[in-house]
């Protein structure tokens, strides 16, 4: 408020006392002089309380103007008049709410960034124009070069993709998936689904969140693979004893000489087909109930004293022996004596099957030093590892880690020839899993290899831990 208009108010003001002043005045009450003296003096009264008041007014302005530029600011210190220091104080309080309001919207934005960043499935925000307007850290993981403010067929060209989205923003659906594969790395498959936001969310009208569909499809590749595998399996034998039937039919009819020659070799085939299917049911079975722990007790020693000595004729055939050794007195756990036997009974005939004959196997029964990290929920407890030696030319290294797939064997002509089927430690590795074991290979070239199988002991807690595990 200017010079000029505060005269004028006080003038205003000290107007109707004046009146008074030249009433008086006129009617002889009040000499001339003293009522221009009394008039001035009152108007300079009011000058300055007006002075006073509008100088409070002013401060409060100041403040005010501070708080709507940084929304903080101090109060003024002397404020004279009562209605400026509540207009200041009703200041604070306002800014005070706007404050915690700011805040806590800024918290809550953050959060959700924070939230959206630590979703696995990759999420990218698209505006009317199809222009990106946020992404979380996932999308940035497979976009590198996501940019806010871009075109989003600058990071996606897929036509399916890009036609879902069109679908979406064209109204013609709220949401649709839309499967593809990245660009980059073709063995990545995505399924995006592609949704419309409510109005109310500013520049972000559209939502992409793809969720990684590579190891659904490798599961379903693996299924078919199976299926083929054990078809092809099954067709060589029964091919082949198709094949004498006809000759034994047909040429070799009545030919004692043939019969005699044939027959071991089309029991051998038939007996190959029994294997192979005793082998898938078992391991059918085995997938069924794999995530239902065991709940009877046994004990490894003596599983692994009578597996021993129902192969101890087949080692001598080829002049082995199997060596049984343990530092534990007490091998007991809670597991299945016919599924850890099958465990066992594989791992000893394989080393019998794959080791240089005249040389032994060696089996040990210990406590683990070091558990493979897979068994750490179990570090409080006893893990007892029975190892398998064999002496033999060994495994080379790229087949260590795909020798318990399924049919995956790392010479088929001579596992075929030793009457192996392929699945044998496929189905050991399911077995121990479903003990909540695990398995590790270690083979040296020329030398041989260990077989080690993990399992938790029965020592107290244990069994419950088997139990809720
Ligand atoms: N002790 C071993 N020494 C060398 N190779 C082995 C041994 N055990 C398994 N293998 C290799 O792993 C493959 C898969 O084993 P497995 O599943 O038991 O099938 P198989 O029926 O052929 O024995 C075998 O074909 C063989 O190549
Ligand atoms: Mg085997």
């Amino acid at each position: 408020m200017g010079f000029r208009q505060l005269i004028l108010t006080a003038l205003a003001i000290a107007f109707p006392v004046g009146i008074v002043f030249i009433v008086l005045a006129s009617m002889g009450q009040l000499g001339v002089g003293t009522a221009i003296l009394s008039a001035l003096l009152s108007w300079l009264g009011v000058v300055a309380m007006l002075r006073i008041y509008f100088g409070d007014l002013r401060r409060v302005a100041r403040y005010a103007t501070d708080l709507r530029d940084r929304y903080k600011g101090t109060p003024p210190q002397h404020i004279s008049f009562a209605a400026a220091s509540e207009l200041s104080s009703l200041y604070t309080q306002i800014a005070a709410a706007f404050r915690d309001r700011i805040a806590l919207l800024e918290a809550q934005t953050s959060t959700d960034a924070e939230i959206l960043d630590h979703l696995p499935n990759p999420v990218v925000m698209v505006n009317r124009q199809r222009v990106v307007t946020g992404f979380n850290r996932a999308a940035k993981g497979l976009f590198h070069n996501l940019e806010t403010g871009r075109d989003l067929t600058r990071f996606i060209r897929d036509p399916i993709l890009l036609d879902a989205f069109d679908d979406v923003a064209n109204e013609r659906e709220t949401m649709k998936h839309a499967e593809f594969v990245l660009a980059s790395d073709a063995h990545r498959h995505f399924d995006v689904l592609t949704a419309r936001l409510p109005a109310a969310t500013g520049d972000r009208n559209y939502v992409l969140t793809f969720s990684d569909l590579t190891e659904l499809r490798k599961l379903e590749q693996m299924r078919a693979d199976f299926a083929t595998d054990a078809g092809h399996e099954l067709r060589t034998p029964l091919s082949v004893l198709l094949g004498f039937i006809e000759t034994l039919e047909g040429p070799a009819k009545d030919d004692p000489d043939a019969l005699n020659q044939f027959l071991p070799v089309m029991r051998d085939q038939a007996q190959r087909m029994q294997h192979l299917i005793e082998d898938l049911l078992s391991l059918a079975r085995i997938e069924l109930n794999e995530h239902t722990p065991p709940s009877e007790d046994c004990d490894v020693g003596k599983i692994i004293g009578k597996v021993a000595q129902s192969l101890a004729m087949k080692a001598q055939d080829k002049g082995m022996n199997i060596r049984v050794t343990s530092t534990l007195d007490d091998t007991g756990m809670v597991g299945e004596e016919k599924e850890l036997t099958q465990v066992f009974v594989n791992l000893v005939e394989n080393a019998i099957k794959y080791g240089h004959a005249n040389t032994d196997v060696e089996v040990s029964i210990s406590l683990a030093k070091n558990p493979p990290g897979a068994l750490a929920r179990f570090r409080h407890d006893r893990i007892m590892a029975v190892a398998i030696r064999d002496h033999s030319d060994g495994i080379a290294r790229e087949h260590l880690p795909r020798l318990t797939e399924r049919f995956y064997r790392v010479d088929t002509a001579r596992s075929r020839a030793v009457g192996g089927t392929g699945l044998g430690l496929a189905i050991v590795k399911h077995l121990v899993q479903r003990h909540r074991g695990t398995m590790q290979i270690e083979s040296e070239q020329g030398v041989g290899s260990v077989f080690t199988v993990y399992l938790p002991a029965k020592t107290g807690d244990n069994v419950r831990k088997l139990h809720t595990a």
